[in-house]
């Protein structure tokens, strides 16, 4: 199966210092996931394109840019030019995603789609091709430190059949409620990518914290 990969979630770092929190993570992450969000789409207001920009000296994290906002593609030129890596959209704001997919390609980023807890696995079924990543919510976008939702399983399920039955590499994330206690159940139904806010910036010590994630998804604790 695909490799493991751990995306510490900005969203519960302090923001007072946020050059100094994603150095805390050194290269114990594998990605640094941005969550931007435009008090439109969802009920919450987290930062841009100049964050994400003054952030990028500040680590070699790839960044992975989950967008929760209306017309995310017109974002993708500006989200490139700050130094992203990978961009996710969600599929109840881009019912269409392919235009933003080869745009994303055109600005050499990674493109993925998101689903939503209320939204079936099936509305991303005909652009997985078109993705590296794709992400399955397990909250309803908008805030972190909420619970994990066990019913979304499911779709991860599928979406790793689909995967794998067509020979695609592309990566399932699942994001929102990630702990130990949470991350085994997900790394069954076939997720590789983990967002984790709450549990990596709620603790003191992030790289134990990821490293505790990791063997429970390893299924070494
Ligand atoms: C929620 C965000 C998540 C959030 C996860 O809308 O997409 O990435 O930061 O936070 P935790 O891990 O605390 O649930
Ligand atoms: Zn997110």
């Amino acid at each position: 199966m695909a490799d493991i990969k751990i995306a510490p979630s900005l969203l519960a770092a302090d923001f007072s210092r946020l050059a100094d929190e994603v150095a805390t993570l050194g290269t114990a992450a594998d990605l640094l996931h941005l969550d931007v969000m435009d008090g439109h789409f969802v009920p919450n207001l987290t930062f841009g394109m100049p964050v994400i920009a003054a952030l990028r000296p500040h680590t070699t994290l790839r960044f992975d840019c989950h967008l929760m906002t209306t017309n995310p593609g017109d974002f993708i030129p500006e989200l490139a030019e700050a130094g992203a890596d990978l961009v996710t959209m969600h599929i109840e704001a881009v019912p269409d995603p392919r235009p933003a997919a080869r745009l994303a390609a055109a600005h050499g980023l990674g493109f993925g789609v998101v689903v939503s807890p209320p939204t079936p696995w099936e509305a991303l079924e005909p652009f997985v091709e078109l993705c590296e990543m794709v992400l399955v919510m397990s909250v309803n976008p908008g805030f972190g430190g909420q619970s994990f939702i066990p019913e979304v399983l499911g779709k991860v399920e599928s979406l790793r059949k689909l995967v794998d039955s067509q020979g695609l590499s592309t990566d399932i994330e699942i994001d929102g409620g990630i702990s130990p206690a949470t991350a085994r159940s997900a790394r069954q139904a076939g997720a590789n990518v983990f967002v984790a806010g709450t549990a990596v910036f709620g603790r003191q010590d992030r790289s134990q914290a990821i490293e505790e994630l990791r063997n429970v998804i390893e299924g070494q604790s």
